[in-house]
């Protein structure tokens, strides 16, 4: 018989008195207060919050090519730890995912972990080389179901090239996620420019490398009515654009990332390359920015840009270090601390931000759905009381890198279901 579970004392959003849930067949069966167990495992979760189950716009699996930092096993077994009961799964591996046979490769694996649904992306250009679009309708076509197009990592820069990407993509409902970071603007960047980089002596990757390519951007998707959306928007420039894009109607969707959300570039000051990353930790003026901007729906999504990286190329010098670090074993609680504690954010507005329109965006068949009766049971249960202390060593994840280690964090998910079978949890 399949399985299934009766959650005890849940706070659906958060919200109200708590109920019971019951899962079954793959659904959520029931929703009342004092359900009967009758052949159903119980999981007492009194007083935890019901979240839908996560959804993840931004994930790096690595595999294949880079299976010695992360394997779509390892990287799903984390995203289902954080919560996530489906990733999008980045196109820059090795080879790239440029094509229908590395992307049914990727949702392949995806479906044999069993841990999340895994959607590939598909890259924009052939090996991610800026010069050729790759075969967009035949990844949209194949058993992976493409509809999010990205050359993350790079930017396509050439904007003939990315107005022709947005127009044909249209054609199967795609979206253009684009890494917006002017090519020209951050030869040997390190580091965010301003006043830390002057102090440390490292190269600086200025603001405007990303807001002019976003506000190219969203002029390109208006004049060929397409779809786009930015990847990990960073600093408040790129928020004001996007604001103003919204309020023209152009059809731009954003994503900013937790570390964005909690950190600032005042991290790189002990040249832990822990902290380097692509786009890079901004001023406080900026954090202060992207949290205005995902609290008033600017920003639509929190995507987690998870990129884990081996010891080896992170343990170095910052210069030689990789840019990336992890996120979805933490992202909910990173969350929680910087906009729901703080009061910028209630738990129905992180489930918006966290589970329906990411799947919108990516429309994915399935997620995002409201809690209720009859939705398929892809389900979080985070315990509010449950602070914790981030210890790498500890990490599902194959990487280490992760830029919380040691960090207290105030709340836990404790359970993760995808389609009614429970892929995290104990007890
Ligand atoms: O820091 C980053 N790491 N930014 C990106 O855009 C790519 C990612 C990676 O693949 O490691
Ligand atoms: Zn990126």
């Amino acid at each position: 018989m399949a399985e299934s579970w009766l959650l005890r004392g849940v706070l659906p959003y958060g919200e109200g008195a708590p109920v019971d849930v019951r899962l079954a067949d793959g659904r959520v069966a029931e929703l009342a207060p004092g359900l009967a167990p009758g052949s159903s495992r119980v999981l007492e979760a009194a007083g935890q919050v019901l979240l839908p189950g996560l959804v993840d716009l931004h994930t790096h699996l690595r595999e294949p090519g880079r299976e010695d930092a992360e394997t779509v096993e390892t990287g799903t077994r984390a995203a289902a730890a954080g919560g996530f009961t489906a990733v999008h799964a980045m196109a820059n591996t090795d080879p790239v995912a440029d094509n229908a046979g590395v992307v049914e490769q990727v949702w392949r694996l995806g479906r044999e972990a069993g841990h999340c649904d895994v959607a590939p992306v598909g890259a924009v250009t052939i090996g991610l080389r800026g010069e050729a679009l790759s075969e967009l309708g035949t990844m949209a076509d194949s058993a992976a179901r493409v509809r999010v197009f990205s050359d993350d990592g790079l930017c396509v820069s050439d904007a003939s090239l990315m107005r022709r990407a947005l127009e044909y993509v249209k054609a199967f409902d795609g979206v253009i996620a684009q890494h917006a970071q002017e090519p020209r603007l951050t030869v040997g960047a390190q580091m965010n420019e301003g006043v830390v980089s002057s102090r440390l002596g490292l190269t600086g990757w200025p603001s405007v490398a990303e807001e002019a390519v976003i506000a190219r951007d969203c002029l390109l998707a208006a004049h060929v009515r397409s779809r786009l959306h930015v990847c990990h928007v960073s600093t408040r420039g790129s928020v004001d654009i996007l604001r103003l894009a919204k309020a023209r109607g152009i059809d731009v969707t954003a994503e900013v990332t937790p570390h964005h959300l909690l950190l600032t570039d005042e991290a790189a000051c002990g040249y832990d390359a822990t902290f380097k990353v692509n786009p890079p930790l901004r001023t406080q003026d900026d954090v202060d920015a992207v949290r205005e901007g995902l609290a008033d729906g600017t920003l639509d999504v929190v995507a987690t840009d998870h990129a884990p990286h081996t010891s080896q190329d992170k343990e170095t010098e910052w210069g030689a270090a990789l840019p990336g670090m992890t996120g979805l074993e933490t992202a909910l609680a990173v969350v929680a601390e910087t906009m729901v504690l703080p009061g910028r954010l209630t738990w129905r507005q992180v489930a918006d931000r966290m589970s329906a329109r990411p799947a919108v965006i990516g429309r994915l068949e399935g997620h995002g759905r409201p809690l209720a009766v009859g939705e398929p049971a892809n389900l979080a249960l985070v315990d509010t009381g449950a602070a914790w202390t981030v210890d790498p060593a500890a990490s599902v994840s194959r990487s280490r890198n992760t830029p919380f280690a040691g960090r207290r964090l105030p709340v836990r998910v404790t359970a993760t279901f995808l389609r009614g079978a429970r892929t995290h949890g104990e007890g």
